[in-house]
């Protein structure tokens, strides 16, 4: 644990952010400032569902399955993260229409979204591998507070004092726009299970068709194996300020339910606990397996 700068957090709004990475007035100006246009496509998340997963085929689609885009850039300039880019302007401008990407609850999101008919895809996964993959990323991210334990870790989450607050919050207030034509729902499980539909499924809500021949490509280059081997979607280009990368990897395991290795059976059992009470009379049937 030597080598680590201690971070600390502050909130906005009540949400906690690490104060190394973030600043209350990024976050105001892309609340109040920001200009959606009718045209942009947001990659959203709860940090750790798959947000980099969803960057990769977000960008191999635009492309049309060619990889020469998601081979020169890193992942974080196909699809910039509005609340770290200080100013629309010095957003890439190289991709039209805009892909961006964001960790915001709904409530912090740009104003100007709501307004607008820009699309969001929301990517969602099982909040116990939400919790595991954030444990051991806390681990290798220099802003990051270091948990003292696993329990303390697992506790921090389920109460929301985590960056970005309540994953349990996030969820319900994204999937308010359910019943939107511009607001697609994924999910992290699904993906796993079917990439092919997945794909198309998404292709089809941003109205892009491909071929056969492009999908193939789409899917074979969006693979765990592919992305980890790619220097601009591996996140070895990021800077050792952010990451400590003798510590791990951003591709850790790529799996669903490896909660399993790290809860003992009453953390799982307070888990869902709390996730029933949390979730209790919410319509939409999330991703949990036994
Ligand atoms: P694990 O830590 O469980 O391995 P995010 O991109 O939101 O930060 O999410 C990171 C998680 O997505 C990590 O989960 C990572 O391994 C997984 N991931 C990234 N690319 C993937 C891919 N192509 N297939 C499956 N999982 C992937």
């Amino acid at each position: 644990s030597s080598g680590k700068m201690p971070s600390k957090y502050f909130t906005y709004k009540d949400i906690p952010f690490p104060e190394n990475f973030y600043s209350p007035e990024v976050l105001s100006f892309v609340e109040e400032e920001f200009q959606v246009q009718e045209d942009d496509v947001f990659n959203v998340t709860f940090p750790k569902s798959g947000t980099f997963w969803m960057v990769e085929i977000l960008s191999l689609i635009r492309s049309m399955g060619d990889t020469s885009w998601v081979r020169s850039f890193p992942t974080w300039e196909r699809a910039p993260w509005i609340e770290i880019t200080p100013k629309e302007k010095d957003l890439p401008t190289w991709a039209q229409p805009r892909l961006l990407s964001s960790h915001l609850p709904i409530q912090l999101f740009p104003k100007s979204f709501f307004q607008s008919r820009a699309k969001v895809i929301y990517t969602t996964r099982d909040p116990r591998d939400v919790c595991t993959s954030l444990f051991h990323f806390s681990k290798i991210m220099t802003f990051f507070k270091q948990a003292e334990s696993s329990e303390d870790f697992i506790e921090e989450f389920l109460s929301g004092a985590v960056p970005y607050g309540s994953w349990f919050d996030h969820v319900k207030g994204w999937l308010g726009l359910r019943e939107q034509s511009n607001f697609l729902l994924v999910t992290y499980e699904e993906l796993k299970k079917d990439i092919r539909g997945s794909i198309e499924r998404i292709a089809n809500f941003l109205g892009v068709h491909l071929s056969s021949a492009a999908l193939e490509q789409v899917v074979d280059n969006c693979s765990f194996q592919k992305m980890k081997e790619n220097p601009m979607s591996n996140f070895s280009q990021m800077s050792s300020q952010y990451v400590a990368k003798d510590r791990g990897t951003f591709f850790r395991k790529g799996v669903t339910g490896d909660w399993k290795n790290l809860f003992t059976v009453a953390q799982s059992e307070r888990f869902g606990q709390i996730y029933q009470e949390k979730m209790k009379g919410f319509p939409v049937h999330l991703p949990w397996e036994d």
